[in-house]
């Protein structure tokens, strides 16, 4: 199995500095730019972010797929990597109206893909099923897939349910299906975090993300019988320059994806700094 390469210079899956899975920290820019502002805003960062020290994580946006081409071309040279935010399962070449499949990719030089974000699954009617699918395509064609998984409840036996549900499915559908996890990362975005359906409820403490993740890594290890130490887990829900560097403090925080806040050039690159800070050499 090759090692898919992130950007013209870095090497995914052992990072040089110690032989931890990479940390991530994504702006998940949605649909919320046209081409023209996506391009002003990788330019934007781009220069914010020219001495930013990241050996020990991926800082990276996933901009809107019709503008992810121009934003690759404005983030060359920069320390920011471009990862896609969906794919259609389909591997080989098919039929499938509108959707991009696996093996362009490669071509556009992008080596990791967000798969199972909860509004793909809440608006696109996406399974479990088609995660599986997805996961199992991406990683076959050398793309390093992030794996959203996320509740909306409270209860913490219901939320141990849904992610199980979520993970089993996506994961290990039947026998002999298995996804080898260390070739993937998983994000934990709880719905009730996200700024978009965020109610009156307030944010999460470093703590309880730290929890909240430590009960994801459980529950994968517990549907694969596997060992999570090569798999990065990260958190999505309102992240930002407020609560970035008390999340990243935690040690079982790998990384974060970043919605509302990434749309702001200087508050992504006080995220990304954040991420610098708590994983300098
Ligand atoms: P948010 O979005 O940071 O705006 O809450 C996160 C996400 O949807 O991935």
């Amino acid at each position: 199995m090759r090692t898919p390469s992130i950007g013209p210079s870095r090497e995914l899956g052992q990072t040089k500095a110690n032989s931890s899975p990479p940390k991530f920290v994504v702006g998940v820019w949605k649909d919320r730019l046209s081409i023209r502002e996506s391009v002003e805003m990788a330019r934007q960062l781009s220069s914010l972010c020219q001495g930013l020290m990241a050996s020990r994580f991926i800082p990276a946006v996933a901009p809107a797929p019709f503008a992810a081409v121009p934003v690759c071309d404005a983030l060359k040279g920069s320390p920011i990597d471009v990862i896609y935010q969906d794919v259609h399962w389909s591997a080989g070449e098919g039929s499938y109206i509108g959707s991009t499949p696996i093996r362009v990719l490669p071509e556009l030089g992008i080596s990791v893909a967000l798969v199972g974000h909860s509004e793909r699954r809440r608006f696109f009617g996406e399974t479990n099923d088609d995660i599986h699918k997805k996961l199992s395509g991406l990683i076959a064609a050398g793309v390093h897939p992030i794996l959203c998984v996320g509740d909306d409840v409270d209860d913490l036996n219901e939320r141990r349910r849904i992610l199980t549900e979520q993970l089993h499915g996506a994961l290990c559908p039947s026998r002999g299906d298995q996804i080898n996890i260390s070739q993937l990362t998983v994000a934990y975005e709880p719905v009730w975090a996200i700024s978009t359906w965020r109610t009156a409820r307030s944010l999460p403490s470093g703590e309880e993300v730290a929890d909240m993740l430590a009960l994801t890594r459980q529950v994968t290890a517990a549907v694969t019988s596997c060992d999570t130490s090569q798999t990065s887990f990260l958190f999505g829900g309102s992240v930002g320059p407020t609560n970035a560097d008390e999340y990243f403090a935690n040690p079982g925080v790998d990384g974060a994806l970043v919605g509302g806040a990434s749309l702001r050039a200087d508050s992504m690159a006080t995220v990304f700094e954040a991420a610098s800070r708590a994983w300098s050499e």
